[in-house]
């Protein structure tokens, strides 16, 4: 029998082997890591129903499936203007459709990883941007738990965000602008979907990236990171890969060649998962690019005393501000 030092050993023995082979079973198990990437399997809340945005205290909300794919549905929310709400009591599909023709701009909201577009935060706001007389539009893409269909991938959810923008347009006043506005995982979404949609988006489209993941690359290792934090797991060899270099990784560099639109980046301090300094390149190489040159680049750091972290940028009172001046108009409502 084993002495309680003898106990002791052993279990620090097992303990770091655990720890030794975490960063191993990750990289060899692509399909571990493309969940804690899209980490589409936390649905939190769990009991929401998605079809009744009402119960989340959106009134003016509609919930709709669209089909990105032959057979592949997913969940999409369309709140109009929150002046509209009275309106919109027990409105359908085609009324709430024909409220893109009105003077409000829409902003197409990218989320983040992990949940659903009923997700508390999220939905905090689509009030304030409703308030403010916009229109929002979300989705879940698909694989995301909750009622998308089909499973993540980087490509796939590029190609939703994509076919919502063009639904979108077909449906808008062709002289709006629309904003996209990404968030965390959203902002990769959205810099893939300029890749290939650069030639696509109208010029009076502008972006908003909030709380962004940097470079992808850069991401993904501070998120296993954490898992393991060591300095030997951040060699080359542990790069993840569900997220590679033919989108988001490396987009800071690859992307502004091609970004001619106003482009604003929100960043609260003491986000865990990005790296002030990565962002600060980022927009001082935004704000260098010739491309962008004329446009209207900003960037908007909240003090970490603020404590909005990751996900509560909406509470800040300076938001109404910071937007209407990027998107260079009074607010519509
Ligand atoms: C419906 O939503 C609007 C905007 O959020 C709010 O001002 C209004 O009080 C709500 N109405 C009801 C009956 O809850
Ligand atoms: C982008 O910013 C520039 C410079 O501030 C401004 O003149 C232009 O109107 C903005 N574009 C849009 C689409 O608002
Ligand atoms: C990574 O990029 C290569 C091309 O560069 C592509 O063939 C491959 O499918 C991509 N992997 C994923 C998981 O997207």
């Amino acid at each position: 029998r084993l002495g309680l030092l003898g106990k002791i050993k052993r279990m620090m023995m097992v303990l770091l082997f655990v720890y030794v082979s975490i960063p191993f079973i990750i990289k060899l198990f692509p399909s571990i890591q493309a969940k804690l990437v899209f980490l589409n399997f936390v649905r939190v809340p769990y009991f929401i129903d998605l079809k009744r945005p009402l119960d989340q205290g959106l009134n003016h909300t509609h919930n709709l499936y669209l089909e990105p794919e032959a057979g592949l549905k997913i969940g999409v929310w369309h709140t109009v203007p929150a002046q509209m709400w009275r309106d919109a009591q027990d409105k359908d599909g085609n009324w709430y459709r024909s409220t893109f023709s009105s003077a409000h701009p829409v902003i197409l909201y990218l989320h983040g990883n992990a949940g659903t577009r009923g997700g508390d935060h999220r939905v905090q706001l689509y009030k304030v941007l409703s308030s403010l007389g916009y229109h929002v539009v979300t989705f879940d893409y698909r694989g995301q738990r909750g009622d998308s269909d089909g499973s993540p991938s980087e490509r796939g959810m590029t190609s939703d965000a994509l076919f919502i923008y063009d639904w979108l347009r077909q449906r808008m006043e062709k002289t709006l602008p629309l904003y996209i506005w990404g968030h965390s995982l959203g902002t990769g979404v959205l810099q893939n979907s300029i890749h290939t949609l650069v030639l696509n988006l109208t010029p009076d489209d502008q972006l908003l990236l909030v709380g962004p993941t940097a470079p992808c690359g850069t991401r993904l290792r501070s998120h296993k990171e954490q898992l393991v934090p060591t300095s030997w797991t951040s060699s080359d060899w542990f790069r993840f890969s569900p997220l590679n270099s033919s989108g988001s990784a490396g987009v800071d560099t690859i992307l502004f060649p091609y970004l001619t639109y106003n482009l604003t980046v929100l960043h609260a301090e003491a986000v865990p998962l990005t790296s002030s300094s990565a962002l600060l390149q980022l927009y001082s190489l935004a704000s260098r690019s010739s491309s962008l040159s004329g446009h209207k680049v900003q960037f908007v750091a909240f003090p970490a005393a603020l404590a909005f972290r990751h996900k509560f940028i909406y509470r800040s009172l300076e938001l109404p501000n910071i937007l209407s001046d990027f998107l260079g108009a009074a607010h519509p409502a």
